[in-house]
């Protein structure tokens, strides 16, 4: 936060500076001439340095060159920047490169260029970032960079580089990153670089590196990640002092030939990631418990020996164990999985190919956990469960783990792009698209809970919105790198400004926000500005622009790179007792799952106000407006009334409690507002209203017997999510038909879970369910009498009210009429053998089995005992029933044939073509055929 408020007021001077530009000064002429050079040696098959040629590089906005905005003591202008990030260049780095004595920033990155590495960038003693990453550089690294005092990046990965890492870089004192990884950098690690107070990222994979791991390296200070996979360390051992690293995150020796036993580790108090695979490391795993934070223990491909430490299984954020292809032997660790919560977690256990022989407890694993174990004795002997999948998922083969490819957004003409900005909410809107990648992070599995995480970091940085970021595109390089476009969305309208783009660009092109230890240092692959957005000088961005794009560049040369991770670490040790990272991060990563926190105001545009013509209902809960979000979004808001108000805190759990209910037969939480006293609940607009309309004497239309029995299936299978599929379970507590809406397609989806508590845990006593003692709340005539006499909530009580609901799809009287209750009337009608006859008329002809069948799942359902009703699972396979015979006598279409039997299916494109809207005749749409 400091950091970005110090950047803004440095902003504002550097633009107000600029004012005071004075006219008459020109370029220092050897830096002219410096350039002039440059361009000379490099080939520019683009021509994107056509304008190199015409007047003063500083005055004349050349392409890339950025100038400090008033004359020097010298009374010439100077060259800060030079920024030719991705353009198509080839040829050599002249050495006259070394003549621009003032520059802070070098940037070549993602071009072709060959030859050296000009020795000449040694004499540039002000350079801050020296960028030359994935090009064509060979030779060695010259020993005069180690000169460049004020360096704090220097990125020279994926080049041609060979010769070994000059000791003179032990000099470099600003130096916070070195990556030199994707090389063929030989010789040793100097142990020099032990002398660099700020370094936090050594980043040397994939390279030729030999000779033994420097001990001293422990020393470093600020050292955060030390990433060495993929050299020729060839018999050298971990040194035991690797133990000591203070500040260390990520440790990753993969396949370095390592041999020796692994030191102890647990004193390292943020150690996240710890990777030694592929080595001939042998030896026990050290017993003592690794830090809370580890994410990721990969051992596999060693020659370890004993058993899993038993202090593994109280590593509450571990996402990855693996251990495969060693010799360790000993029990496999049920306490890993057992008794554990994996709701924001994934945990992979790896065990394959060892001596396993048998288990301390149960191999079946929670959701979200995946055990490999094949190639164990275990899965010889008679104590795996002889269920054949089970026994295929532990014992067989590793499963290809899916990627869930989420559905893309549909084709709707868009004069931008239509952006995924959450599960089922697209946008259009003209998005900044970033190609970006996380170069070595600290987690294994980027789940919806450390995905949160990083948007939050993101977003933060950038000053932005939570859900002005989307991710797309993400593709895990080999578990190592993570790459993804970062897809930044204007607020409440459809472009950026270019104030905007220049602002969130130069953010990105300085690192000014690069240090999260946890995410890892980030690469900047692409920042294109093209499209809406197409503003390159070619086009005419003036000086002043471009000169504003870099104004915030200075910050990154004195930018102290304050993390989210530092911040909570800080946090933690002052209140270790009280917060625990995840309950850190879960109150301030509020805004879940793509539920939106909208303000007062944003919410009485769309309703105009809350004008009383947006009014469309009226609940428990308070008033219900139908508003039109700028996006043309409509939405339903709830807008609490001031006696069913809760606390903030409440209100808050509440959100977090919807926010990870997801069904398709759920109406979807969009957002809410807790601005100036008001509680504001909004959700996807349902354009078909509620059912209990449907039913309704005086409605226009009414729904077809087949639909009734669908949107019962429907409205069922969302209870059944309630009950069991949701974690924890939540009760409804207040299901009736006006809480049954219909969207556009006549879906069925069930709303308004203001009364929801959570479900109790199904007790100790095989079949008896646990119950909530609350007061009395729901609807009368749906109330579970049970319930209203013990006020013991269970499930069941859910059951109860849907087999009133049953019984209104049916008959279309509403629960209480003339004196008495529906349940009394239909169980009367059904013992005396006419319940045909209540069956409502406008239902059109339809199957006397099915009628009786339905009427008696809805008896079953209001039984007065809990005990003898039904759970929802069973309703909605007797419902499935129906719908299936629905079809088998043929008494509809084939096309309601298809709706009843695909409700089931997650596709909704089936039903596109039977859109129906109120006005259209349902019954002669599916009766009559
Ligand atoms: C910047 O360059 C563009 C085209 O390259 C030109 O039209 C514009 O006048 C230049 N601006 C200044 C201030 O020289
Ligand atoms: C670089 O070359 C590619 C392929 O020829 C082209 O698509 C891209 O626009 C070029 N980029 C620039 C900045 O010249
Ligand atoms: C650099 O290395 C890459 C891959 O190793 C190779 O394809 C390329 O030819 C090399 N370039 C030069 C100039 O040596
Ligand atoms: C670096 O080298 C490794 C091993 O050759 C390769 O898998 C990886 O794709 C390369 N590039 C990056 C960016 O890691
Ligand atoms: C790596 O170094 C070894 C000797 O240390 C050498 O034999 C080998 O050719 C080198 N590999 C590459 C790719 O340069
Ligand atoms: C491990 O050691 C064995 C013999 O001790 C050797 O054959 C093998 O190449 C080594 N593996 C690695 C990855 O260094």
């Amino acid at each position: 936060m400091m950091s970005s408020r110090t950047c803004g007021s440095v902003f504002l001077v550097t633009f107000c500076c600029l004012l005071l530009h004075s006219a008459d000064s020109r370029t220092d002429p050897s830096e002219v001439n410096a350039l002039r050079e440059i361009k000379r040696s490099l080939v520019d098959p683009m021509g994107n340095l056509s304008n190199w040629k015409k007047g003063d590089p500083c005055k004349s906005n050349w392409t890339g060159i950025i100038c400090f905005d008033s004359s020097h003591d010298d009374g010439h202008l100077h060259v800060r920047e030079l920024q030719l990030m991705r353009l198509n260049l080839t040829g050599e780095l002249a050495p006259e490169v070394g003549q621009l004595l003032l520059l802070e920033i070098l940037n070549v990155m993602w071009n072709k260029l060959t030859g050296r590495i000009p020795l000449e960038i040694g004499r540039i003693s002000s350079l801050k970032l020296l960028l030359l990453n994935g090009n064509q550089f060979a030779g060695s690294l010259p020993p005069e960079l180690g000169n460049l005092g004020n360096l704090n990046r220097l990125q020279v990965d994926e080049n041609n580089i060979t010769g070994s890492v000059p000791p003179a870089f032990g000099n470099l004192r600003s130096i916070k990153h070195l990556h030199f990884n994707n090389n063929t950098i030989s010789g040793e690690i100097p142990v020099e670089l032990s002398k660099l107070p700020k370094l936090a990222h050594l980043i040397l994979d994939n390279n030729n590196l030999t000779g033994t791991l420097p001990v001293e390296l422990a020393r470093l200070p600020s050292l955060t990640i030390l990433q060495l996979d993929n050299n020729n360390f060839d018999g050298s051992e971990i040194p035991e002092a690797y133990g000591t690293f203070s500040r260390l995150v990520k440790l990753s020796l993969r396949n370095c030939g390592l041999q020796g036993s692994i030191p102890d580790l647990s004193r390292i108090e943020n150690l996240s990631y710890l990777d030694l695979s592929w080595n001939n490391l042998t030896g026990t795993i050290p017993e003592s418990k690794l830090s809370d934070n580890m994410t990721t223990i990969e051992l596999s491909y060693n020659n370890l020996t004993g058993s899993i430490p038993q202090s593994f299984s109280e590593l509450g954020s571990l996402q990855l164990l693996s251990l495969e292809n060693n010799s360790l032997s000993g029990s496999v660790p049920a306490e890993m999985w057992e008794n554990k919560s994996f709701e924001n977690r994934k945990l992979q256990v790896d065990l394959r190919n060892n001596n396993f022989s048998d288990t301390t407890g149960n191999l079946i694993t929670p959701d979200n956990v995946t055990l490999y174990l094949r190639g164990n004795p275990i899965c010889k002997s008679a104590s795996i469960p002889i269920v054949k999948q089970l026994f295929e998922d532990i014992c067989g083969e590793k499963k290809q783990t899916s990627t869930n490819s989420s559905t893309p957004c549909s084709n709707v003409s868009c004069p931008y792009e239509n952006v995924k900005v959450s599960p089922g909410i697209c946008l259009c809107t003209a998005p900044l698209s970033i190609d970006y990648r996380l170069k070595s992070p600290s987690f294994f599995f980027f789940t919806p809970f450390i995905k949160n995480q990083f948007m939050e970091y993101i977003t933060t940085s950038l000053q932005l919105e939570t859900h002005q970021l989307a991710i797309d595109r993400l593709v895990d390089e080999n578990k190592l790198r993570l790459r993804m476009y970062l897809k930044l969305i204007p607020k409440d309208k459809p472009k950026f400004n270019i104030s905007e783009v220049i602002r969130i660009r130069d953010r990105f092109m300085s690192w000014s926000f690069g240090g999260n230890d946890f995410f890892g240092p980030y690469e900047l692959l692409e920042f294109p500005l093209e499209g809406p957005y197409a503003l390159t000088p070619k086009s005419g961005l003036s000086t002043v622009v471009w000169a504003m794009i870099v104004a915030g560049s200075i910050v990154a040369a004195t930018a102290i790179s304050v993390s989210v991770t530092l911040l909570y670490v800080r946090k933690r040790r002052e209140n270790s007792h009280i917060l625990t990272r995840k309950r850190f991060f879960r109150t301030i990563f509020r805004e879940m799952e793509g539920v939106k926190k909208f303000s007062f105001v944003e919410l009485s545009d769309a309703t105009n106000g809350f004008d009383s013509s947006t009014m469309i209902g009226r609940g428990s809960y308070g008033k219900v407006y139908k508003g039109i979000l700028p996006d043309k979004t409509e939405v339903a808001i709830k807008r609490g009334e001031e006696t069913s108000l809760q606390s903030e805190k409440e209100f808050l759990n509440e959100i977090d409690l919807l926010s990870r209910l997801h069904h398709r037969n759920l109406v979807t939480l969009l957002g809410y507002s807790s601005d100036i006293g008001e509680q504001m609940l909004v959700y996807e607009y349902m354009p078909n209203g509620n059912v209990r309309d449907w039913l309704s004497a005086n409605a226009t239309d009414t729904l077809s017997f087949s639909m009734r029995s669908l949107v019962a299936l429907g409205s069922a299978k969302g209870i059944l999510y309630l009950h069991t599929e949701a974690n924890p379970p939540v009760i409804h507590r207040d299901i009736k038909t006006s809480n049954i809406l219909l969207d556009c397609q006549l879906h069925a989806k069930v709303a308004d879970f203001g009364l929801s508590r959570l479900a109790p845990a199904f007790g100790d006593v095989e079949g008896e369910p646990a119950h909530v003692s609350t007061v009395v709340k729901g609807t009368p005539g749906y109330l579970d009498p049970e319930y209203f006499m013990t006020q013991q909530l269970t499930v069941k009580s859910d059951v109860y009210s849907f087999g009133v609901v049953l019984l209104e799809l049916l008959t279309g009287m509403h629960p209480f009429f003339e004196g008495t209750h529906i349940i009394r009337e239909v169980r009367m009608a059904h013992e005396c053998g006419t319940v045909l006859s209540l069956a409502d008329s406008r239902m059109g002809q339809c199957s006397s089995d099915k009628v009786k069948m339905l009427a008696e799942l809805a008896l079953w359902c209001c039984e007065d005992r809990p005990e003898m009703r039904p759970s929802m699972s069973k309703v909605v396979k007797d419902l499935e029933s129906i719908c299936q015979s629905v079809r088998e006598t043929k008494m509809f279409s084939e096309t309601t044939t298809l709706l009843c039997t695909k409700t089931s299916s997650s596709s909704s494109s089936v039903f596109s073509p039977l859109v129906l809207l109120p006005g259209s005749n349902l019954d002669s749409s599916f009766s009559k055929l």
